[in-house]
């Protein structure tokens, strides 16, 4: 593809050339089916478009110095979408025709993920949807479970540079008991307010913290956040923040480097205790936070504008193993070659 400019991709949508697409009739899954093209046939009473009937993942696919490509933890990510339906009550498709529907999509457009060392990936969008006419609010009885594929450059334009972020009080991503631990669409469309003033104000995203008494951290805008003290990677745990692969990836790779972690409920207040700070996600990868501005008492929060040095670490190590620069103890890496 040599009228791609990789190494400026935006983190946008590209038409790639087939996307996969299996459905769920009769209690049944079918079989994939290939198409080419991007328009899907929809009823217009389907539960999706009303009641909001809709999960996807998020995922990438890397080609390593050998040219070979390879995907990142895909069964967890299979195993999120499993979870993220059934809690909403949609059929999902077991993990095993979910990894077949991402790798053939890969395969088929192999010639759009990016070159090694570009900067860019081929990020994977595995969605399902409640597909049949209801009118009732009532969980569909069937499903069109899809993937497309498109190359991406970094979510963060500053890519591994730090970003300015501002905190959240004025509308809640997701309730206490709600839907924020499941990857639904509802989330991100109840981020959109909170995201755009973020962004009108200068900052890169918003910092959420928790619903019921803001004071607790929560997420950061469509990833995790994590802080470093003393040696210790400290990251939120709360009912309603994306159980992020990348963020459980970074937890294993900071013990295996000697590092204590702690993942438990992290109060606003130790803002102040952290020497770095960081966002991470399959978009954001590791997105170091620069500074942290609080509109209530109008604190700043600055951690520096060069990534801290655990950071670097962290980000080095996840990025050799995902483009297989370095040896996989932990059996992450799975090649789009490697069955049918
Ligand atoms: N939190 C939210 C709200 C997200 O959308 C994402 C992206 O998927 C993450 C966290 C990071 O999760 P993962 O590392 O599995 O991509
Ligand atoms: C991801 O990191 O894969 C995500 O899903 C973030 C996305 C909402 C842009």
């Amino acid at each position: 593809m040599e009228n791609i400019d990789w190494k400026n991709l935006p983190f946008g949508y590209m038409k790639t050339d087939y996307n996969i697409r299996c459905y769920y009739r009769n209690g049944k899954w079918g079989e994939l089916e290939v198409s080419s093209s991007e328009y899907i046939m929809l009823h217009m009473a389907a539960t999706t478009l009303h009641y909001g009937q809709e999960v996807f993942e998020g995922m990438k696919a890397y080609r390593g110095k050998d040219g070979r490509i390879r995907l990142f933890r895909c069964r967890d990510n299979a195993q999120r979408f499993i979870d993220s339906a059934s809690y909403i009550q949609m059929a999902a498709p077991p993990v095993d025709l979910f990894v077949e529907a991402v790798k053939k999509a890969v395969r088929l457009n192999e010639h759009f993920v990016p070159p090694y060392e570009s900067g860019a990936t081929l990020y994977v969008r595995p969605l399902l949807i409640g597909s049949g006419a209801e009118v009732g609010v009532r969980p569909s009885r069937e499903y069109l479970f899809t993937v497309f594929v498109t190359p991406v450059g970094p979510y963060f334009k500053t890519g591994f540079k730090p970003v300015d972020v501002m905190i959240t009080r004025e509308s809640d991503r997701a309730a206490p008991l709600g839907t924020g631990h499941i990857k639904c669409g509802g989330n991100y469309a109840a981020s959109l307010t909170a995201t755009i003033e973020a962004q009108r104000l200068g900052y890169a995203t918003s910092l959420y913290l928790d619903a019921r008494e803001k004071k607790y951290i929560d997420e950061c805008g469509p990833a995790n956040f994590f802080g470093i003290r003393n040696n210790t990677y400290i990251t939120p745990a709360s009912h309603s923040i994306l159980p992020s692969i990348t963020n459980r990836s970074l937890i294993a790779l900071a013990k295996d480097m000697g590092l204590k972690v702690e993942q438990r409920p992290v109060e606003l207040s130790e803002l102040e205790t952290f020497e770095e700070t960081g966002e991470c996600g399959t978009a954001a990868v590791i997105t170091p936070v620069g500074k942290i501005f609080d509109p209530q008492t109008n604190r700043i929060y600055d951690y520096g504008s060069e990534a801290g040095p655990v950071s670097v670490r962290l980000y080095n190590q996840l990025r050799a193993i995902q483009y297989g620069d370095a040896p996989d103890p932990h059996h992450w890496v799975e090649f789009i070659d490697d069955c049918e």
